[in-house]
């Protein structure tokens, strides 16, 4: 095998999601820990300081604890090279998630074990549901009063739809938590609290059919409850089949206590071994296979101002094929230009390391000088392939913005408009007139905030943000319609995205009906095409 293949199949990239407080952070920290990416005594630290290590890079985030932004981690673990990635918990962010697992091959989903299913695990698993990659379930606090397990274990069923397949099984929870029994190689792994965990926590591996060491370990209660258990989870949860798992459709589940560091590196074990090397994507209707094909890679995410050290723009890309070395010429294939892509960054929060070379299943960061949007395709300049595009969610929230001091038109329209080709927001002007009147739509109102405090602190620019009662907006797709004609109902208003393309705004999904009723072969759509 080349040296190309081999560093593509040992790349494992995953992105990492939760509702906020399951303890995703805490699970990337010791993951990090296995990886030696961080020390010990680093990690011992808690929250506060992995917090803004790891994914912290706006003021926001810090105020309102909770992550906007996603980033990157690299780190190698027993001979694999693994990349996750972060995701804002935030549901308001669910495009930015989205996004982000377009770039991932598989996903970590995390749980509270005393929570079950919180309402951000479902809406971050429904965008998980819409890429129909394989998903894993961590199912967190077990030293701490969990649900029952069975229970646990239906309520994912139920509520997202996907089977479940426990790898391991917990036996006891809180006080009374004796560890896990390993289905698979039919060993019980003892839990000991270790104080907040260090990598040394001791535990000890019995075999299932050593019943009297078993009973020792656990107790007899513990034993009984157990052995019962295991009976009946052999009669009842779904078969362990890999082309499932892989499908989407089941997910393997396993058990353990992030913050005491047990069950974290058997989870990261097993699940090293049924997730997929990077995954072949689909350009112009034919699979690209990441080894047998020449550098490429896709944008997924732009961000400007990241670091107020560094003023400047970065696309994140995943690598989709090939190896990337430092200074080759790419071809950006949206433009049709030849490229070299200058220092391109593999970017760990606020750390950014120069990178020489990276490979298919990588993320790198590259500074972007105003070319490139989200969805863009790169590759070596004699290949001919462009990456599927990502599809933007349609806003549900609509505000028009005022900047307060008018004098500071300039930065406010640059400000604006550099955050909407991130993404963030989608910016609209009313339909006749300039850019005087911009109205802002957003996916969940946190944006809303995200962007006032952006513009104050990035482009020195008060603004203020008048609310406006539309939920449903519609492009018109159908070529023969004239706006001007349009007869729509007294609550529908007009309006234009950037391109010009003309856009209907409606209060309810009743006023789209009656407007698509009196105006025969209009035809509207809920996505905009970047
Ligand atoms: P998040 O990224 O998903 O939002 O969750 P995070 O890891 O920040 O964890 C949220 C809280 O849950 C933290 O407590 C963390 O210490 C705790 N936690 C995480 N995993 C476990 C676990 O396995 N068992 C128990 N008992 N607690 C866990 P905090 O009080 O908010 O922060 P801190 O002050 O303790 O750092």
């Amino acid at each position: 095998m080349s040296n190309i293949a081999e560093e593509i199949n040992k790349r494992r990239t995953f992105a990492i999601i939760s509702h906020p407080d399951a303890g995703k952070t805490t699970l990337t920290e010791k993951f990090l820990l296995y990886g030696g990416a961080i020390n010990l005594a680093g990690s011992v630290k808690g929250k506060a300081t992995a917090r803004h290590a790891v994914s912290d890079w706006m003021e926001i985030e810090k105020e309102r604890g909770i992550s906007v932004t996603s980033s990157v981690l690299q780190f190698n673990y027993g001979g694999y090279c693994i990349n996750i990635l972060d995701t804002p918990g935030h549901q308001d962010f669910s495009e930015d998630t989205y996004r982000t697992l377009m770039a991932a091959d598989s996903a970590v989903m995390v749980i509270d074990g005393a929570k079950g299913v919180e309402p951000q695990t479902r809406k971050l698993f429904k965008v998980c549901g819409m890429r129909g990659i394989p998903i894993f379930t961590f199912i967190n606090k077990m030293d701490r009063d969990a649900n029952d397990t069975f229970e646990l274990l239906d309520e994912i069923e139920k509520e997202l739809g996907i089977a479940t397949c426990p790898v391991n099984w917990p036996i006891g929870c809180g006080k009374s938590f004796k560890g896990v029994y390993d289905r698979h190689k039919q060993t019980v792994i003892t839990y000991s609290d270790t104080e907040k965990g260090t990598k040394e926590g001791e535990t000890t591996v019995i075999p299932i059919s050593d019943e009297a060491a078993v009973e020792a370990a656990v107790g007899t209660e513990r034993k009984q409850v157990l052995f019962d258990e295991i009976e009946l989870l052999d009669g009842a949860s779904a078969e362990y089949d890999i082309d499932e798992i892989r499908r989407g459709k089941l997910t393997p589940v396993f058990f353990g206590s992030a913050l005491t560091n047990f069950g974290v590196e058997i989870f990261l074990q097993y699940f090293l071994q049924m997730t997929t090397t990077p995954l072949a994507r689909m350009s112009q209707g034919s699979l690209i296979d990441p080894v047998d094909n020449e550098f490429s890679a896709f944008v997924f995410k732009i961000q400007a101002n990241m670091n107020k050290a560094h003023r400047d723009r970065i696309a994140f890309m995943r690598i989709c094929s090939g190896k990337y070395s430092a200074d080759m010429d790419v071809k950006h294939v949206q433009s049709g230009k030849v490229m070299r892509l200058s220092r391109p960054q593999q970017i760990m929060a606020d750390e950014r390391k120069i990178l020489d070379e990276a490979y298919g299943g990588d993320i790198i960061g590259v500074f972007d000088p105003g070319i490139f949007s989200i969805g863009d395709t790169l590759c070596v300049p004699k290949a001919d392939i462009k990456y599927e595009g990502i599809p933007t969610f349609a806003p549900e929230h609509f505000a028009r913005v005022r900047q307060i001091d008018t004098m500071k038109r300039k930065q406010f329209v640059k400000g604006i408009t550099q955050i909407a080709q991130e993404g963030a927001i989608q910016i609209f002007q009313e339909y006749n007139t300039g850019m005087e009147e911009i109205i802002v739509g957003v996916v969940g109102v946190l944006q809303f905030e995200v962007l006032k405090y952006r513009l104050e602190n990035e482009y020195n620019v008060d603004i203020k943000l008048e609310p406006l009662p539309y939920e449903h907006i519609r492009w018109i797709v159908s070529s023969e319609t004239e706006l001007d004609k349009i007869v729509g109902t007294s609550d529908m208003k007009k309006i234009k995205d950037l391109k010009d393309r003309p856009l209907l705004l409606f209060i309810n999904e009743w006023s789209v009906g009656m407007t698509l009723d009196r105006n025969k072969g209009l035809e509207l759509s809920e996505f905009g095409t970047a």
